[in-house]
């Protein structure tokens, strides 16, 4: 299983909608997926159709140690082949509640599951992470249990701004996870504007960061935001959608 986190320090820069058409397309090409639902906003867990304000969160659980076998905290979703850990605002006081605990006790919480995941049955060929735009106690512990970072960035004048943290924090936490790595930055919500095609090209010329692919903006997309289901459901044909279809085809090299 790989594991892969989608990170940024900035809100909107469509995090959670890359999660949930990654994870889509990667099911669209057979693979098994595991999706961790890290943001207490549940935007993820949303969009899956899985959201449960009410009782404490399956990822919340993970962080407080509060559970005992898997099937407790993985759900299926509509899709055979997709899994969920969902979150609510209850991770936020599992957050809380992790920093009072021993340095030591600190950042191992997910990889229970994770080697449950991997050992019993390797059952998930993914297992992708959407995170919040910070980086709290409980994205330290998905560090911990990634293997690579992408980050999704919208061209705009500070586009890059927070990614030098981001490149900090990851070479931190290979301190206690030396498969982890930053993969590289997709380019997301693009509109193909002379000022978004300048912005494009002087992020090449940086160089410093692999770019991963460029996810066309559409309104489909931003008309429909309510729907939080994934895009190819709704509209297969629009930008966005091929976009990410042709982004996960170059990730796996898999075609569909
Ligand atoms: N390709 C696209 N075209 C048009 N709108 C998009 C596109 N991708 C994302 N959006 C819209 O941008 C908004 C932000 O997306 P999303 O919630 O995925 O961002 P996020 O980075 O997860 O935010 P947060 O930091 O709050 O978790 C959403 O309303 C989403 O519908
Ligand atoms: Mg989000």
């Amino acid at each position: 299983m790989k594991t892969v986190s989608i990170l940024n320090l900035k809100g909107g820069v469509a995090k959670t909608f890359t999660a949930v058409n990654m994870a889509y397309e990667l099911h669209r090409r057979g693979y098994k997926v595991l999706l961790l639902d890290n943001d207490k906003q549940g935007n993820l867990s949303k969009a899956y159709g899985r959201y449960d304000a009410e009782n404490v969160a399956p990822i919340a659980k993970l962080l407080s140690g509060g559970w005992k076998d898997a099937g407790e905290v993985i759900q299926h979703t509509d899709y055979e082949g997709i899994d969920i850990v969902t979150a609510n605002m209850s991770l936020f006081g599992a957050t809380w509640n992790l920093t009072k605990e021993e340095n030591e006790n600190q950042i191992g919480r997910y990889e229970r599951l994770a080697k449950h995941t991997a050992g019993v049955n390797g059952y998930y060929d993914y297992c992708i992470i959407d995170n919040p735009p910070d980086i709290g106690l409980n994205v330290v512990n998905a560090l911990a249990i990634t293997d690579e970072v992408i980050v999704p960035v919208k061209i705009d004048e500070d586009a890059l701004e927070g990614l030098d943290i981001v490149a900090e924090q990851i070479e931190e936490a290979k301190a206690f996870n030396e498969r982890l790595h930053l993969l590289g930055v997709l380019v997301t919500v693009y509109q193909n504007t002379d000022g978004e095609a300048a912005g494009m090209e002087w992020l090449g010329q940086q160089g410093n960061y692999n770019i991963l692919g460029v996810i066309k903006y559409s309104k489909k997309v931003a008309e429909n935001s309510f729907m939080r289901k994934p895009i190819y459901e709704y509209s297969p044909c629009c930008g966005a959608a091929q976009s990410y279809k042709k982004f996960v085809t170059a990730y796996t090299g898999k075609a569909r």
